[in-house]
């Protein structure tokens, strides 16, 4: 993956439980762009890798006939199972606790293959040529992400915005001042070039699509506490015994950032890349 970085299992250690309430949803179109780009009509197969708690994997379950979430995660497995049984899809989402690299695993062929951004934890070049093999002719892996190239202002919205550049400053001095990513660190980030990864691969494209983002949000105190617990480099594990005190600080500095405890954030925009399985590699 990362030249002198290893996976291990505690990378989202403990942030299952603050994930769907911490992250920004996804745009709300992104199902039906995705219906429409892939042609999707309630059959087919969907392998959703790196699902965590299902975000995805739920959110187009009404677009397949079955649904398969993978992830290593445990916490994130178990929220995904528990999320489903809430909803009337839960029937034809199986979920399994696997790393992408242990794939295929007998998991069968697939029409779409989903990386909710989590390409960039896996070895990509594995994976890429596991799933065009896991993909039937004709199927398609998607790559969607936050879009990360708008200016999101909270202009015109009613509260302060969420201070990101303090939060930064305050897990920096409670975790060092490199990125913290499981038991290593990532001083240079994740890897980007999934596209030539995917070429390699054999996939043609790709198609790039983008769905606006949410409307304003108002947020809480609470939320951006979750926000910041369900990132891999601001895990609960990896504060320890200071977690608490983490936990104290940072909701101090949101409330100096906000006395109404109340913060305006705009969603982005959803980011989608479709890739093409054809018939044999390139
Ligand atoms: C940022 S979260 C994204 C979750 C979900 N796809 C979404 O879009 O909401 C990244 C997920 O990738 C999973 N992950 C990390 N390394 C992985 C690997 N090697 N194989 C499969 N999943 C992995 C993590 O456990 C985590 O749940």
């Amino acid at each position: 993956m990362v030249a002198g970085w290893e996976w291990d299992e505690t990378l989202f250690a403990g942030t299952a439980a603050h994930y769907r309430r911490g992250r920004l949803p996804y745009a709300p179109g992104l199902a039906d762009v995705l219906a429409e780009a892939l042609g999707l009509d309630g059959r087919g197969r969907l392998l959703d890798v790196g699902c965590g708690p299902g975000i995805l994997a739920l959110g187009l379950a009404h677009l397949f006939g079955e649904v398969v979430g993978v992830d290593p995660d445990r916490g994130m497995i178990d929220e995904a199972g528990r999320e489903a049984a809430k909803t009337g899809v839960g029937g034809k989402i199986r979920w399994v606790r696997a790393r992408a690299e242990e794939l295929p695993a007998d998991l069968g062929e697939f029409t779409v293959a989903t990386f909710g951004q989590s390409f960039h934890w896996m070895d990509q070049d594995l994976v890429a040529a596991t799933t065009w093999d896991m993909l039937r002719p004709g199927g398609a892996l998607v790559h969607i992400s936050d879009l990360k190239t708008e200016t999101l202002t909270v202009d015109g919205l009613p509260h302060p915005a969420v201070p990101g550049a303090a939060i930064d400053e305050l897990v920096g001095h409670y975790l060092g001042p490199v990125r913290r990513a499981g038991r290593g660190v990532l001083p240079r980030g994740t890897p980007g070039g999934e596209a030539a990864v995917l070429a390699r691969a054999g996939f043609s494209g790709p198609r790039r699509l983008v769905a606006p983002g949410a409307p304003p949000l108002e947020r809480t105190v609470d939320d951006v506490v979750a926000g910041v617990f369900s990132m891999s480099f601001s895990a609960p594990h990896l504060f320890g015994a200071r977690h608490d005190a983490f936990e104290a600080d940072l909701r101090r500095l949101l409330r100096e950032a906000s006395a109404s405890g109340r913060f305006s954030e705009r969603p982005p925009g959803t980011e989608v890349f479709v890739w093409r399985r054809g018939t044999s590699r390139r």
